[in-house]
This record gives C-alpha cells, structure tokens and sequence, in this order.
C-alpha cells in the first residue's frame, strides 16, 4: 500500500499489550461489518463502492467531465458537508495550489469554484464577481434535494447563468447530482431536463466521495478518476482482514480508541503540506459527524504546520493535556527546490545551502513529533506516498473504514447524523418556512426584542 502507519512516536502512551486486548472486538466490529449487521446498516456502500464502481466502469462521467471541458472556462460545484468536502480535498491534493491563476493550456480544465457551503451574502456576491465574463457551468450536489445553504446558492448562480447564457444554453451549463428519485432538486432536474447524476442510496455524504458527487468535479478538472478508484479499490482488498497486525487502518482505530479511554479527547490532524488543508477538512467531517454523538466521541480538529507551531503550537506543547496528535505526511517529494547558496549574505541559512525545501520541512516534522511526544502528545503517523491520484484513493479508503470502525468500537452508529437536523429546525422556524410557525413565536419570543 502507499498509505503506511506509524504509532512509534506513541509508544510510550500505549502498551503493545493493550492492542492486542483488543483484537476481539475488533474481529467483532470487522465480521458485523462485513455482514451488514451494525447500526446504520443502510449505508454501508462505501464498503465495496471502489471495486464496484471500477467494474462498472465511469464512461458517462467521463464523457460528461469532457463536455463541461469543452463549455466551461469555470466549472462552480454546489454544495455542502459531504457533498462538497471529498471534491475539494481532492481537488487540493492533487492540483497546484494556484490552479485557477494558470493559463488554461497549463491547468488543462475550467477554473473551479465551490459554492452553497455557506450563507454568506458577500461570499456569494465575490463569486459572482469573478465569474462576470466567463462561460460557466454548475454542477449542483445535494443528495436530500433540501439543503438550504446549495439550494440558497443555485437559485442564485441559476439566475445569474440564464440572465448571462439565456434559458437554454443554461439548461446544457447545469448538471445535478442527487438521490434517484426523492427531493426538491430531482424534480427541478426532471422538469428542466438538466443533466442528472446518481447518489447511490447505501453512500451517506462523508462517504460519498468516490460517487459523481466527488469524481465528476474531479474528472472535470483533470483529475484521474480512474487511479483513485484504483487506490481506494488497492485498499478495499489490502484492508478486508480483521487482524490488527496486518490491517493499518484497524490499527489506528484501535489506538484512538486506548487514547480516547486515557482522556486524550482531542484529535489534531496534522500536516506539513498547504495541499492537504481541504483534506483535513474532509477528515474532520467524516469522524466529527460520524463519531460525535450520545454525549461521545473525539473532537476532530486540523493544524498545518509549520505555520500553526507559530500560533497553536504553544498549545500543543504545554497545554491541557487532552490532546493526541495523527500526522499525514507526503513522503514525495516532486519539486526539486533546494535552499540556494548565499555565502554573501549573513543570515544564517548557509549551512543549510543545497537542502531540499522538503528535507527541511521534514526535519520540522521528527522534531515537532519528538518534541510534542515529550510534552505528553502521543503522535500517529499516517505516511502516504505521494500527491498522485492512485494514493489519495488508499488513503481515503483507509479513513473511511478506519472512521466505521472507530465509531462501531465506542458504540455509536456511525453512518448517522442526527445532531445536524437541530440548527436546520431553528433557522427554519426563524426564516418562517411554512409548518414552522408555531416553533417561530416561540423562537422570537426567546430571543426577545
Ligand atoms: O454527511 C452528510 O450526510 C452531510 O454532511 C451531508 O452531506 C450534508 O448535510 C449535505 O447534504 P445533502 O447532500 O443532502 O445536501
């Protein structure tokens, strides 16, 4: 596998003795798994989504990937949570940092844009801004059909699109990806004749990153849609065993599970490269929602360094000591930048002339990891090899089962999300949705004048 698992940087948290402890219950967790016999056994099908989804084949993805290619100079993806997450992480993972500033004939797709992840009047009218101009296209994803913030944003891009390209060029500009049959936003696609794309009923949002809800996005901007499956599917086969030694991602698991027990409440996700930002968003959806529930679970949190050891680095060192830390690192290195020599300039830096930038920053890493172990951080390490397509679908997998896993250990469904639905409720009631009104006066009468 490209993805690798190191907890040596733990080992003096956690005693060998205390995994094996809990080889059992992981073998339990595994079999239910794998027989469908856990809570939330509707939504298990992420388990062989990658392998399934390969037989099948993705022409028509591809083949749609190719036409919003040739009508888009942006692509804008609608969406939130799960419906948005897995295609930016990707999309950052494996694109350059400044994607949309190339030229075209470089970047080799549409500029790409994500859009419905929030409310914001001013994000909203900052998109539009650097939209006025262009040929665009939307590519609306919301699995329920319902979600306010994307329905919000589309309604709005959709107006903007067909006052720009007319009614019917914006009818070939828009492309949906939703539930088969249920849902506000199939029946606009029905009734507009918009192009549609499945979200299979078993994948919930933060495991749907391998459905088109992550690989058309990503097949439009060029990413290989094909060596991601191929990863994750390497790690669908990798991973099938229940023995803690030989399955990472059970592994990992497991020693959340010890550390959580010993009152490291907090998990950071750390990284040393900008790319991985998204990812780490994506991560802390997946084991946030699925995990945070019945008053239990870690609170998923990211860092990047070295930029945060400047600001919460201090934190980690001598803070609450609640904290574990999991490192993904990207053991690649691509670029061929090395620290120039400069003997005429004294500051300091001309021992390290001729250093790869990425040696430095990995020295950042052993001793930031040495050095928050020593101040009681127990350090995972998940290694990945590389920025390319066919890693980043192993590592996906390797969350996805680790997360169901986790969440099966600490007795909680994992595949549900039934906290998010309070907020909806209120903010429903206060922008009077027709059945909330009762709920309405009690709100405002709350919240007073
Ligand atoms: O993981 C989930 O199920 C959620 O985060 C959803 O993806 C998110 O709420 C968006 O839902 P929908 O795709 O129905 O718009």
């Amino acid at each position: 596998m490209a993805v690798r698992f190191d907890w040596k940087f733990a080992q003096g948290f956690v005693h060998p003795d205390e995994l094996d402890k809990l080889q059992p219950f992981v073998t339990d967790v595994h079999q239910r798994l794998h027989a469908g016999e856990v809570p939330g056994n509707d939504f298990l099908g992420w388990i062989h989504l990658p392998s399934q989804t390969l037989a099948r084949g993705v022409e028509d993805i591809l083949a749609a990937a190719d036409e919003i290619r040739q009508l888009a100079d942006a692509l804008v993806v609608i969406g939130i949570g799960g419906s948005y997450l897995g295609a930016r992480a990707a999309f950052e993972w494996v694109k350059p940092e400044y994607y949309n500033q190339l030229p075209r004939e470089v970047r080799g797709g549409p500029e790409l844009y994500f859009a419905g992840n929030h409310l914001s009047a001013a994000g909203l009218k900052d998109l539009l801004r650097v939209l006025d101009g262009k040929r665009v296209v939307l590519n609306v994803i919301s699995k329920s059909g319902t979600t306010t913030e994307p329905a919000v944003a589309f309604r709005v891009l959709r107006d903007w699109l067909v006052r720009q390209a007319g009614a019917a060029e914006a009818k070939r500009r828009i492309y949906v990806t939703t539930d088969r049959a249920r849902g506000a936003l199939k029946q606009l696609a029905d009734a507009e004749g918009y192009r549609t794309f499945v979200i299979p009923d078993d994948v919930g949002g933060r495991y749907s990153v391998l459905t088109p809800v992550g690989l058309l996005p990503l097949a439009a901007v060029g990413v290989d849609i094909v060596a991601l499956l191929s990863g994750a599917a390497a790690a669908e086969e990798a991973l099938a065993t229940p023995s803690l030694a030989d399955n990472p991602a059970y592994r990992y698991a497991a020693l959340r599970n010890i550390l959580l027990r010993k009152g490291k409440t907090t998990e950071v996700l750390a990284y040393y490269e900008p790319a991985l930002r998204m990812f780490a968003e994506w991560w802390k959806q997946l084991f946030g929602e699925s995990e945070g529930k019945d008053q239990k679970g870690l609170y998923p949190s990211s860092m990047g360094f070295t930029t945060d050891l400047h600001s919460l680095g201090q934190y980690v060192q001598e803070g609450m000591r609640t904290l574990f830390e999991t490192v993904v690192r990207v053991v690649r290195d691509d670029t061929g930048l090395t620290l120039p020599s400069d003997p005429s300039v004294d500051d300091g830096l001309e021992y390290l002339a001729g250093r790869s930038i990425a040696w430095i920053n990995d020295q950042a890493r052993l001793g930031t990891q040495l050095a928050h172990a020593d101040g009681g951080v127990p350090n995972l390490l998940v290694e990945v090899e590389d920025r390319r397509e066919q890693s980043l679908g192993e590592l996906f997998y390797f969350f996805e089962l680790a997360c169901a896993a986790s969440g099966l250990l600490l007795g909680v469904n994992p595949f549900d999300q039934p906290g998010v639905e309070a907020y909806k409720r209120n903010m429903f009631a206060l922008l009077g949705k027709p059945g909330f009104e009762a709920m309405q006066a009690k709100l405002r009468e709350r919240l007073g004048p």
